[in-house]
């Protein structure tokens, strides 16, 4: 499946992220700037926030009690949209997902 990653200085990637891996890994291993992901997936840094665009959001699973808790501290403001990337997992389902990545993660 293809994710699309639009960074804040409105740069573009689209990347080809194997099924089962997460967006954030889809971004990290392709080196899209932006997504700092500093704990690796491991749901306690708070540094791999995206904004998913509002038509795919109501497509993924529900935030969970730890990402929303730590949403609670992302740099940059916390919006309804707002979701971890270590959390989304790719699926043919979400070929074409649209995520902005915010304009600092710390
Ligand atoms: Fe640390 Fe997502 S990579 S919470």
């Amino acid at each position: 499946p293809k994710i699309v990653y639009k960074t804040h200085e409105g740069k573009v990637y689209e990347v080809d992220v194997p099924s089962g891996r997460s967006v954030m890994l889809g971004a990290t291993s392709q080196g899209v700037p932006g997504i700092d992901a500093d704990c690796g997936g491991t749901l306690s840094c708070a540094t791999c926030h995206v904004y998913v665009a509002q038509e795919w959001a109501e497509k993924l699973p529900p935030v969970e009690e730890m990402e929303d808790e730590l949403l609670e501290n992302t740099a940059c403001e916390r919006k309804s949209n707002s979701r971890l990337s270590c959390q989304i997992d790719v699926t043919d389902e979400l070929d074409g997902l649209v995520v902005e990545i915010p304009e600092r993660q710390f």
